[in-house]
C-alpha cells in the first residue's frame, strides 16, 4: 500500500509501483505493442488501404476520429473522409455530437471508452483493442478506489487517460486542454483535490494554481523521457528556437518551455508565435500537423534519453503506433474490435465527463472567444 507524506505546500506525494511495461510478452508491454506495428505500406498499398477504409466508413455510416499522435496516414484519412484529428478533449466532443451511429476511434483505449460512455447507443470501433496508455495501466481501479476512500474530504479529479472504472470514482474528468481552468475553478470554491494519475501534469497544475492537491504517482512513458540537460544543449545550438512542451513532461522540461499546452495548445502556440524554429517536447506524431499547418517553420524533436543510438522512447507512444491502416482495414471488414462498457459503469463514469464538457462549453461562451473548433487545430 502507498506511503504518504505532507510537504510544505500541502501536497502529499503517494508512491505507487508502476506496472512493469518491460516484461516481454505481456499483453500491455511496450515490446508487444511495437511487435504489432506493421511495416510501412508501399505507396500503392497505402492508396489501396485508404480506398478500402473510406469505402467501409461510407458503407457503415461511420466517422473516423483520430488523435494527433497516430500515424499521419490515419490523420489524413480522418480529415479526407469528413472525420476529425484533434486532442482528446475535442475527440470526446466531436464523437458525442456527430450524427454517425458508428465512431471509429484511432488512438488509445481510454479514448474509445470515453466515446462509448458519451454515446452508449453508438457502435465504437478501434483499430487495436490492446492500444493502452501507461497512465491508465498505472492507475488500477482497486488501489485507486482505496486511495479515494482514504480521502473522502477531497474532490476527485482524474485525467482522461484512465479506465472507465477509475472515471466512475471521480467527481471530474479533465484533459490537458482544460485541467488548469477546472482546478482553478475548484480552488476558488475552496475544494481540496485528489488528483490522478499523471504526477507531472498534476505538479504543473499545482504550481500554476496553488491548489491543495494530493497526487497519484503515474507518468506517461513518452513524456517522462525528455531530458532537460540535452534540451538545453539543443537550445544552445538553435538560440532563436522556442520550446513548446506538453504538461505531461517533467518539471525541468517545463521550466525551459516558452509555451506549455495540450496537443491543440502546442499547435496554436506554433501558429501564433513569431519564431520560425521550434523544439517540441511531445510525442512526435504531432510533427505531422505542426509541419503541414506551418510550412515556413522548422520543428525539431526535443531529445529523449541519450542520443539516437541509445534512445529509449524516441518520443513516440508504442500504443498510439499500434494504430495502422492495415489494422483498421482488417477490423472494419471483419466487424471486430468494438468497445463495450458495462451499463452501470457508463452511467456513473459519464458524470465527471459531462461536468468537464459543460464547464468547458460555458467557459468558452463566457470568454466570448475560442469557442468551438479552431479550423484544422481543434478545440479552444
Ligand atoms: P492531449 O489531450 O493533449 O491530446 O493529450 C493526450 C495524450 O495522451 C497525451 O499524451
Ligand atoms: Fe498515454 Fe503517453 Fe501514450 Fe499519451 S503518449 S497515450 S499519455 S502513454
Amino acid at each position: 500500500m502507498p506511503s504518504s507524506q505532507t510537504s510544505a505546500m500541502q501536497t502529499i506525494r503517494v508512491d505507487y509501483e508502476l506496472p512493469d511495461f518491460s516484461r516481454t510478452g505481456a499483453a500491455n508491454s511496450v515490446q508487444h505493442a511495437w511487435a504489432r506495428v506493421p511495416q510501412e505500406p508501399t505507396q500503392a498499398e497505402r492508396s489501396a488501404l485508404m480506398e478500402r477504409i473510406a469505402g467501409q466508413l461510407k458503407q457503415k455510416n461511420a466517422v473516423l476520429v483520430a488523435h494527433y499522435y497516430v500515424h499521419p496516414d490515419l490523420q489524413d484519412l480522418a480529415e479526407r473522409t469528413g472525420g476529425l484529428v484533434s486532442d482528446s478533449l475535442e475527440m470526446a466532443r466531436f464523437g458525442r455530437d456527430h450524427a454517425a451511429q458508428t465512431l471509429v476511434v484511432a488512438g488509445v483505449r481510454f479514448m474509445g471508452e470515453t466515446a462509448k460512455i458519451l454515446s452508449p447507443h453508438k457502435t465504437i470501433i478501434v483499430p487495436e483493442l490492446e492500444a493502452t496508455c501507461s497512465l491508465d495501466l498505472g492507475c488500477p481501479t482497486d488501489a485507486f478506489s482505496a486511495f479515494c476512500d482514504q480521502h473522502p474530504d477531497r474532490t476527485v479529479v482524474v485525467y482522461a487517460n484512465t479506465s472507465a472504472a477509475v472515471k466512475a470514482r471521480a467527481d471530474w474528468m479533465v484533459t490537458s486542454g482544460c485541467a488548469l481552468d477546472v482546478v482553478n475553478h475548484l480552488k476558488d470554491q475552496g475544494k481540496k483535490i485528489l488528483w490522478a494519475p499523471d504526477r507531472h501534469l498534476g505538479a504543473y497544475i499545482q504550481r500554476e494554481t496553488g491548489a491543495d492537491m494530493l497526487m497519484w504517482n503515474g507518468t506517461c512513458i513518452v513524456h517522462d523521457e525528455f531530458k532537460a540537460f540535452e534540451l538545453e544543449a539543443l537550445k544552445a545550438e538553435h538560440p532563436g528556437a522556442k520550446i513548446l512542451a506538453h504538461p505531461e513532461s517533467p518539471s525541468a522540461i517545463l521550466a525551459l518551455a516558452d509555451a506549455i499546452g495540450s496537443t491543440s495548445g502546442i499547435l496554436k502556440a506554433a501558429r501564433d508565435m513569431a519564431a520560425t524554429t521550434f523544439i517540441v517536447a511531445t510525442d512526435n506524431g504531432l510533427m505531422h500537423k505542426l509541419r503541414t499547418l506551418n510550412p515556413g517553420k522548422t520543428f525539431i524533436e526535443a531529445p529523449t534519453a541519450g542520443n539516437s543510438a541509445t534512445c529509449k522512447s524516441c518520443a513516440h507512444c508504442p500504443w498510439m503506433a499500434m494504430n495502422s491502416l492495415q489494422g483498421l482495414a482488417a477490423v472494419l471488414e471483419s466487424g471486430g474490435n468494438t468497445i463495450e462498457v458495462d451499463a452501470a459503469l457508463v452511467e456513473r463514469a459519464r458524470l465527471p465527463i459531462d461536468r468537464m464538457l459543460a464547464f468547458t462549453a460555458q467557459n468558452a461562451r463566457a470568454a466570448q472567444a475560442g469557442s468551438g473548433i479552431v479550423p484544422n487545430i481543434g478545440a479552444a
